[in-house]
């Protein structure tokens, strides 16, 4: 193992109908003016709107809405937010929905309590912010795992960026399961495969031996699968949403990363085309991963054999040859099963299949997405751009 230096400061309130009593006792540790954040219209539509706001009045509390936040959160919403935090002195944010919902506030958070742009000093003095409203996040699609970090994802309309950004960590998650009864089936997929993803490029991170840290993970990536086939089978599986739930905590809580250095060249080309098209995240996922693990035969390939066989269950075959033979297959017969579990569960392979049609969009992230080094091969762009042709 790597030396590592682990603290988590995020306090997990995890079941089915946990959430009125603890966004209640969260309450009673904060200031009197909160502010309610959430996202375009399904809290309100879901009845979740009235209940917490109800819960939150009952808490004595001052509350201020700032609703609309879209998906793929823009830098202009979060400046929105700061404003109306400064404004309304602000001393407690209340996020309620998804990852975008989640991380807006993480950036609201921070921008609140500095006059600089937040943008600009983060990538272009390179400083980070220490000073942020307290936030707790409440979670009503689980998957990207974004109320367990301190990082946010946010689309800088003018600069065509979609970038990560440092805010802050929520000092409480709530993972009630029942609160995504009401998400569409197709964002349960969606947001469950971004879950893989994150276990996909953590294990393929360096070291490429295999650790404790990858051994959990390839507990998490099986029950992942497995819990999202029961849900699709059954959409009132509790068991299997709460499962699912709580794998995307863990994929991101920083436990599958200790020891390791991650990798995320998935991610970083679905941000950059998600900055251009604004597509939904976790089915860019779907049609990258395939492709770009193909790309890394030859350069990772024992970690791919032995992802095959730990997660999708492929044995070495003796008539596939030589040993070394033998683990360019299993590598290649992973991604396969890959490929069909993303077919299997109703998600894209191509571009196509999301309506992007652009060459010159791919183009433009292939140009735009930051490079890692941190698996076993540094891609050039133009590699990045061929391989995103590919999959037209
Ligand atoms: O906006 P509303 O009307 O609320 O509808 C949302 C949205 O349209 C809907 N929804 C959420 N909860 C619901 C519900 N509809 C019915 N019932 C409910 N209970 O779901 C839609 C998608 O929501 P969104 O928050 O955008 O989805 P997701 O959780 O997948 O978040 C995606 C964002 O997170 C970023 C992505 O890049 C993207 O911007 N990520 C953040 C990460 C992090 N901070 O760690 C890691 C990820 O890799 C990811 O990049
Ligand atoms: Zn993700």
């Amino acid at each position: 193992m790597e030396r590592f230096d682990y603290i988590y400061p995020v306090r997990q309130h995890f079941g089915k109908g946990c959430a009125e009593s603890a966004i209640k006792e969260e309450m009673a540790k904060t200031g009197k003016n909160v502010m309610l954040a959430y996202g375009g219209g399904s809290l309100k539509r879901t009845g979740l709107y009235d209940r917490i706001r109800s819960w939150l009045e009952e808490c004595g509390k001052e509350v201020t809405d700032f609703g609309g936040i879209m998906p793929n959160p823009t830098y202009a919403k979060v400046q929105e937010g700061a404003r109306l935090a400064r404004e309304k002195k602000t001393d407690f944010i209340l996020a309620v929905g998804g990852g975008s919902v989640i991380d807006c506030c993480k950036i609201i958070s921070a921008q609140a309590m500095v006059e600089e742009d937040i943008w600009d000093m983060q990538y272009e003095r390179h400083q980070f912010p220490t000073k942020f409203i307290p936030m707790g996040a409440v979670v009503t699609a689980s998957g990207t795992g974004a109320e367990q970090n301190n990082g946010a994802v946010i689309t800088h309309e003018g600069k065509k960026l979609k970038q990560p950004l440092v805010g802050a960590y929520h000092s409480f998650a709530v993972l009630d399961s029942d609160l995504t009864g009401t998400l569409p089936m197709k964002q349960v997929i969606s947001g469950a495969f971004d879950t893989l993803s994150h276990c996909m490029e953590t294990y393929m991170g360096q070291p490429q031996h295999t650790n404790l840290s990858d051994e959990i993970n390839e507990a998490v990536m099986r029950n992942v699968i497995r819990n999202l086939r029961a849900l699709i089978a059954d959409p009132d599986d509790d068991f299997a949403r709460g499962e699912l739930m709580w794998a995307s905590a863990i994929a991101e809580n920083g436990l599958l990363k200790l020891g390791k250095v991650t990798d995320f060249q998935c991610h970083m080309i679905e941000h950059a085309v998600g900055a251009y098209t604004d597509c939904n995240h976790g089915q860019g996922l779907a049609v990258i991963h395939p492709v770009l693990y193909r790309h890394l035969i030859g350069y990772g390939t024992e970690k791919l054999a032995r992802m095959a066989e730990k997660v999708w269950g492929i044995h070495p075959d003796a008539t596939d040859g030589s040993q070394e033979d033998m683990t360019a297959a299993m590598a290649a017969k992973g991604i396969d099963a890959l490929e069909s579990f993303i077919r299997e569960i109703g998600l894209p392979v191509r571009w196509s299949e999301m309506g992007i049609t652009d060459e010159s969009v791919l183009r433009a992230a292939a140009d735009t997405c930051f490079l890692t080094a941190d698996c076993c091969r540094k891609f050039t762009r133009d590699e990045i751009f061929e391989m995103l042709k590919s999959v037209m």
